[in-house]
């Protein structure tokens, strides 16, 4: 039988990162930005209660979770919408908001959900670059933003250059995009550790979208838990698209229990962004090894032979990610984690 996919379905090629074999690793994983550390014993011992109140027969629920990240992010709960992993978020604003044929600025390089969800979708992709120093192309945005264009995706700070975009820069766009009908969405994964944040425009402007996860600095990634926040409009409108029941009550369970603990939260941003991520911009410095200025857990570095070095970290125990595109051919992304961790990743970064 032919295929039977929708057309443009059948031109993609799946989203596949470098997943498997990464937990059977013998050594460090700083490969996919997530956090280096386990979640504290508190979140542990939320999960095994769980596990033991026999309720796993149970559909899961939410009232608590949204109310506890409303709190912690200063919006209402109605402004909430929780998530499998940010990237259900990312697909549930493109599908919400975009149809094919419909114009998308998506600025490049950057996170690859938003092409896959994009093309799923059939939009037609515009993809202002980044600067040649990896700062985001604000003029080019703004210009881009035309009739017809239904969507503008900033990821800030951006994977995979790690560098931020100004609050007042989003706004301009924001407006922009206004007059023009169309969302901005500012994908805030790695907010905990830049600290730049667009919620105060929220209530503002009705075209704007964010999203944020659990996966980065709360160290959840396996659970998959995100969440949006925007007006409680458009929240409304995409809850009629996401799920029911789409995240599950561990996720859930375990995001409780990190919002209740900040304070070790903030320890962990605190050691990876004021102690180890000088440290390794230290070394790089020392070592003529160029890299962008990140305000996220990660840095991308230029280097001759980088899947050489890809492979040598590799075989010395460091998992670390090679990057390609414009502007970004030869670059490598390793993840910050805490300094012991980045002492030893240099120590076998100079016998590499
Ligand atoms: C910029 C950005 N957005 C979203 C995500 C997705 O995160 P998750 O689906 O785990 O919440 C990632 C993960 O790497 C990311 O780098």
């Amino acid at each position: 039988m032919r295929n039977l996919a929708n057309k443009n379905i059948q031109k993609m090629k799946s989203y596949s990162p470098p997943l498997e074999g990464r937990r059977n690793f013998e050594g460090r994983l700083l490969d996919f930005n997530e956090k280096t550390v386990p979640p504290s014993k508190n979140v542990l011992k939320k999960l095994r209660e769980l596990i033991d109140s026999d309720q796993i027969q149970l559909y899961p629920e939410y009232d608590d979770l949204c109310g506890k990240i409303a709190t912690y992010s200063g919006v209402k709960k109605d402004q909430i919408m929780i998530t499998n992993g940010s990237d259900q978020g990312i697909d549930l604003i493109f599908r919400t908001y975009t149809e094919k044929g419909d114009k998308v600025i998506i600025p490049s390089p950057s996170f690859a959900m938003f092409y896959q969800c994009s093309r799923v979708i059939g939009n037609k992709l515009g993809m202002p670059v980044y600067n040649e120093d990896g700062s985001f192309p604000t003029d080019k945005v703004i210009k881009s933003i035309k009739t017809g264009v239904r969507l503008v995706v900033i990821c800030n700070p951006n994977n995979p250059t790690g560098t931020a975009v100004e609050l007042e820069d989003i706004e301009e766009i924001v407006k922009k995009a206004l007059r023009f009908s169309a969302i901005v969405y500012v994908d805030e994964a790695y907010f905990e550790f830049c600290k730049i944040t667009a919620i105060g425009l929220i209530d503002k402007y009705p075209n704007l979208i964010i999203t944020r996860t659990f996966s980065k600095a709360f160290g959840l990634a396996s659970l998959r838990i995100g969440y949006s926040i925007s007006s409680s409009t458009n929240i409304a409108e995409m809850l009629k698209v996401r799920g029911p029941y789409d995240m599950n009550m561990p996720a859930v369970v375990a995001a409780q229990a990190v919002l209740d603990d900040l304070e070790s939260l903030n320890e962990y941003i605190n050691e990876v962004m004021n102690k180890a991520k000088p440290m390794v911009e230290e070394f790089f410095r020392k070592n003529n090894i160029e890299f962008y200025p990140s305000r996220a857990n990660f840095l991308l570095f230029k280097m001759q032979k980088s899947s050489l070095l890809v492979e040598k970290l590799r075989s010395l125990g460091f998992l670390t990610r090679l990057r390609e595109g414009k502007r970004i051919d030869g670059t490598i992304r390793v993840t910050i984690g805490t300094v012991n961790q980045m002492k030893k990743f240099i120590n076998q970064f100079k016998n590499a």
